[in-house]
């Protein structure tokens, strides 16, 4: 299990009614639907590519539609993609910030009349990434990091009737393709040996979702990987 399904799963069981995005995971995404039913919850999926232009707010309108309110949006979506600062070709630049940045913050906007009237809260997706400097992954960083810092905005400009947070993960789930000798190294550099979970960060989202007097904050869930200076991150 990865983490939008931990989340959807995780806000389910807390009693919300979920609305399961996915773009190609069809399979994945019902199997997410049938799982928060099984365990009495309500949820549908929503199928949209969020880096068209139009998707979030079509996709904000749907689900809103649907639940007849939205009280809580979760960013979770996002490519992950390592290659050399000189292989970020326009496209993959593009695709990265189109995803990774904009759809949070277009779904962000798309959302706030709603989340307004609700007194709702958005849980933007970090990553450690976005406070510390990794090689391989310049476009990927560049967005998390500005995530982070529209998330500290948003939670100025939607103060005081929603609140606006983050949830920085460490490693909870290698890519499937992530090569053995790169884990171990990832490993050897967690204070607390080992990689999280997918459940550990939507713990901290259904956390954040409770937290009435929190706004503007990241929880880093990552092993303690970030409390040092940052140099013994990669
Ligand atoms: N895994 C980790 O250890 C880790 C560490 C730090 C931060 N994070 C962050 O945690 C979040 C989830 O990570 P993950 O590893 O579970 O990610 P993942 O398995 O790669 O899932 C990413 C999600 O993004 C969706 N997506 C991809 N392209 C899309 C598009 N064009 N339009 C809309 N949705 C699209 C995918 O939906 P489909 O599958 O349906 O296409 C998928 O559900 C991400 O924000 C990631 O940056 C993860």
């Amino acid at each position: 299990m990865r983490v939008g399904r931990a989340i959807a799963e995780e806000l389910g069981r807390a009693g919300a009614t979920v609305a399961v995005h996915y773009a190609r995971s069809g399979n994945g995404a019902r199997a997410t639907e049938r799982a928060i039913r099984a365990a009495g919850g309500r949820a549908r999926i929503f199928s949209a590519d969020l880096r068209a232009a139009d998707a979030a707010t079509a996709l904000v309108h749907a689900v809103t539609a649907w639940a007849g309110r939205l009280d809580v949006l979760v960013c979770s979506a996002a490519g992950f993609d390592r290659r050399p600062f000189e292989q970020i070709d326009g496209q993959a630049w593009n695709d990265m910030l189109a995803l990774n940045l904009e759809a949070p913050f277009r779904l962000a906007q798309a959302a706030a009349p709603e989340l307004r009237r609700r007194r709702g809260v958005i849980v933007n997706i970090l990553d450690v990434a976005a406070f510390h400097a990794w090689t391989g992954y310049a476009h990927y960083a560049a967005a998390k990091a500005g995530l982070a810092m529209v998330t500290r905005v948003l939670a100025l400009e939607l103060a005081p009737r929603v609140r606006v947070c983050g949830v920085a993960p460490g490693t909870v789930a290698f890519p499937a393709d992530y090569p053995a000798a790169d884990r171990a190294r990832v490993l050897s550099r967690i204070p607390l040996r080992r990689v999280g979970r997918p459940a550990d960060v939507a713990g901290a989202v259904r956390f954040l979702c409770g937290a009435s007097y929190i706004t503007g904050s990241v929880v880093m869930v990552d092993g303690g990987r970030s409390a040092g200076s940052g140099t013994d991150v990669l």
